[in-house]
């Protein structure tokens, strides 16, 4: 008997005794979730809903919907969440220019919440009892998976068969083939990727050597920077109230707006991430990422902010920004504290609007301009010309006044 049959033979958890027949599987016509349709049926006799939820950025859904029904899904449905993920998700992340250890946007972190928001829904209307995902034991997906599943229903229950299986690619590959699944055509990747509106993550191969340059082709959607254009392109971005509203003058809806600024930044040769990432289970991981559309995004939503914001909010603001990343890195989207803090980072949205110029070049992005209606930046307060404004007499006592403190303790110091 190999590993994987040992496995299913013995464990004996999971929804044996469900009063209910079936489960909804998040579904992305991958070998393992493909692998899991069959693997259901077997090992708990339960029917699979087969559920694939579109957050941007999917490829051949229609072709993943008939090959869940080919593998014996007894119903499946694609979800069109795109717009959600952006205006529920993205942009509350974009008002926190949320990134985890201060690199990733958090491409997957954040789609979790949402695919499981979809997933209860799935359930409540297909009258399902458990929700089945295809997470292994070592990521942080499963997380978010199980605690999201949670906090939206704590009726429902959990399988996560690619934690219980301990398959090996190649006893997958070999369980597929006893079955008939058929197994994706195309020459087999090295790499484990994710993707969606907001990014793309590719880990393993190659890439589980940290000294190693990641190889070209772990790239699909960023030009090599030294293949780049050779002359910098300029783009603008309107921000009303902290949402991106245009792109070089034309208004966009969000999705638009997202993806015209991530194709434009890859092109350029931007938006590649190569890190140490720490992950919730423990363990250390190199992560490569490319995120053009997020972190020009993000840099230019920092740039409205710092021009309209005062400094103490935006001080304050900062460290809120590391805790939001954190929680969602970690699961905690539907925590209450997300709730307030959300609640925080809406509030201090509503005069960031004004225009951000960013410059592309070979790799590189800079702010290059920025203006707003609602600017805090005064020429007269700023100026060392003659218009200055400033009240230099002022400064005198001011620096009086703050330094005084200091200087008591020098005098009792010496
Ligand atoms: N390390 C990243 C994260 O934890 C990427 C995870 C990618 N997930 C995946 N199933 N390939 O968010």
């Amino acid at each position: 008997m190999n590993k994987a049959a040992n496995a299913s033979a013995n464990a004996a958890k999971g929804p044996t005794n469900a009063v209910d027949k079936k489960v909804v599987l998040a579904y992305s016509g991958g070998l393992d979730t493909s692998v899991m349709i069959a693997w259901i049926k077997e090992k708990y006799g339960l029917s699979t809903v087969a559920v694939l939820i579109d957050a941007g950025r999917a490829a051949g859904l229609e072709e993943h919907r008939q090959k869940a029904l080919t593998i014996g899904a007894v119903e499946a449905v694609v979800v069109d969440a795109k717009e959600e993920f952006a205006q529920d998700f993205i942009l509350p992340a974009l008002a926190a220019n949320a990134l985890y250890e201060d690199k990733y946007v958090l491409v997957s972190a954040l789609s979790r919440p949402l695919i499981c928001k979809k997933m209860v829904e799935a359930a409540h209307e297909s009258g399902a009892g458990t929700i089945a995902h295809g997470c292994t034991a070592k990521g942080n997906d499963q997380v978010r998976f199980d605690l999201g599943i949670r906090s939206l229903d704590p009726s429902l229950k959990i399988l996560a068969p690619a934690r219980e299986w301990n398959m090996t690619r190649e006893q997958a590959l070999d369980y597929a083939a006893e079955r008939g699944i058929p197994i994706p055509l195309k020459k087999d990747s090295p790499y484990s990727i994710d993707e969606n509106l907001w990014g793309r993550t590719v880990e393993c191969g190659p890439l589980e050597d940290p000294w190693l340059d990641p190889p070209e082709d772990a790239f699909a959607v960023t030009a090599a920077p030294v293949a780049a254009p050779d002359e910098p392109a300029y783009m603008e971005i309107t921000f009303e109230a902290g949402v991106p509203a245009a792109l070089n003058g034309m208004k966009l809806p969000l999705v638009d707006l997202i993806n015209a600024v991530d194709a434009l930044a890859g092109a350029h040769g931007y938006g590649r991430v190569d890190m140490m990432e720490n992950r919730l289970v423990g363990i250390k991981s190199r992560e490569v990422y490319e995120t053009p559309g997020a972190l020009a995004l993000i840099m230019a939503h920092k740039e409205i902010e710092d021009i309209t914001l005062p400094r103490e909010l935006l001080h304050f603001k900062r460290p809120l920004e590391q805790k939001f990343a954190d929680m969602t890195y970690n699961g905690g989207w539907y925590d209450p504290l997300m709730d307030a803090l959300r609640a925080f980072m809406a509030e201090t949205q509503k005069r960031v609007s004004g225009d951000v110029r960013l410059k592309f070049f070979k790799g590189s992005c800079t702010v290059s301009g920025r203006k707003s209606p609602n600017s805090l930046y005064d020429f007269g307060l700023a100026t060392y010309g003659g218009e200055d404004a400033f009240s230099h007499d002022a400064a005198t006592g001011f620096c009086e006044l703050w330094g005084l403190p200091l200087e008591v303790w020098a005098k009792k110091s010496k």
